[in-house]
């Protein structure tokens, strides 16, 4: 079994290539030439190819290659606030990457199952009566990142029904863990506590907005979900995958908090503030759950320990 993982190098490509690894199955991941390769250096199993994905040429040559059964499709922009201030950028990079993949799958009839990382991100807007949110809830997107991923799934849907491409959404909702990158709130909190444990930061942590609700699942359980979303879930249909329980920032925030024995100052930096933010996202993962068997196991706790002790490490 062959699997191919766009964006190899990031966050959840690093967790999912050690996860498929463990399965016996042959990784091929994409990595363009400016990733950083921190994240993989120890996978030593593992077969990279420079490709970017904007470009036709570059997939369709990666495709004829490395021809894979399964494919995992994770690379994108995926930082919201950066999708205000390139928007064309994020929906071309998520977008048209996107649809290079699928042309190049058609071109080489390949039979493989493909599995696109779409986002709760999607749901936007969400009414206090409407939690928790189901695939059937309205797609109200807040931000171009959103739109991005909103036009992923329908791209998706639409390359399934018109040319069969076994395409599976998956919306992810908030994911976290060692690796995270260190503009997410979770690890920017993280490391800002680790910095001021450490000395080299005075101790005031900047933080954005505190009441907004996120519901977190752990990173490894997320890649464990990308697996049983190709082997169980059906192609065209779209899953949640959540913990079903979200907290407010500001509890996160505590959490990490408790967890240190430094008097910490807390401090909102407008700078963080959003143009618009999506206030609740508090996921129904029953529909993926009934798929697949898939539940989340590990608890939040020690999702963020693990977090801020991969900070304290570096
Ligand atoms: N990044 C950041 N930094 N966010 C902050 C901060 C801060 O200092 N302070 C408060 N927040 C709030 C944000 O306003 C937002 O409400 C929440 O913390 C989470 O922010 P992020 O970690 O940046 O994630 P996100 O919810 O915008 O998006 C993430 O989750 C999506 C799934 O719902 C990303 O991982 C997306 O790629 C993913 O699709």
């Amino acid at each position: 079994m062959k699997a191919l993982i766009t964006g190899i190098s990031g966050f959840v490509g690093s967790h999912l290539a050690e996860y498929l690894l463990g399965k016996q199955v042959e990784v091929t991941g994409t990595i363009r030439n400016r990733s950083r390769m921190d994240h993989i250096r120890h996978l030593k199993d593992i077969q990279l190819v420079e490709c970017e994905l904007r470009d036709p040429f570059s997939v369709e040559s990666l495709l004829a290659k490395v021809k894979p059964d399964l494919i995992f499709h994770l690379a994108a922009q995926s930082f919201v606030p950066t999708s205000w201030n390139s928007p064309v950028d994020t929906i071309h990079n998520n977008v048209a990457g996107q649809v290079n993949i699928f042309e190049a799958v058609r071109k080489h009839d390949l039979d493989c199952k493909i599995q696109i990382a779409c986002s709760s991100e999607e749901y936007g807007h969400v009414e206090p009566d409407e939690v928790p949110i189901k695939e059937t809830n309205p797609l109200r997107p807040l931000s171009p990142y959103a739109v991005s991923k909103v036009a992923q799934e329908y791209l998706g849907y639409q390359y399934h029904k018109s040319y069969g491409l076994k395409v599976i959404p998956t919306r992810t909702f908030n994911h976290t863990g060692p690796r995270r990158g260190e503009n997410f709130v979770t690890s920017n909190f993280a490391k800002q506590i680790a910095e001021i444990e450490k000395g080299i930061k005075p101790p005031v942590l900047m933080v954005g907005n505190l009441e907004a609700k996120r519901d977190f699942t752990d990173v490894r359980d997320v890649v464990r979900a990308y697996w049983l979303a190709l082997e169980k879930g059906t192609p065209g249909e779209t899953y949640n995958i959540a913990s079903g329980k979200c907290c407010t920032i500001r509890e996160m925030l505590n959490l990490l908090l408790s967890f240190s024995n430094k008097e910490i100052t807390v401090q909102q930096d407008p700078e963080r503030l959003r143009p618009s933010d999506v206030e609740i996202l508090l996921g129904d993962y029953s529909k993926f759950h009934q798929a697949t068997g898939w539940k989340p196991e590990i608890p939040f706790e020690q999702t963020m320990e693990d977090l801020l002790n991969y900070w304290r490490e570096r």
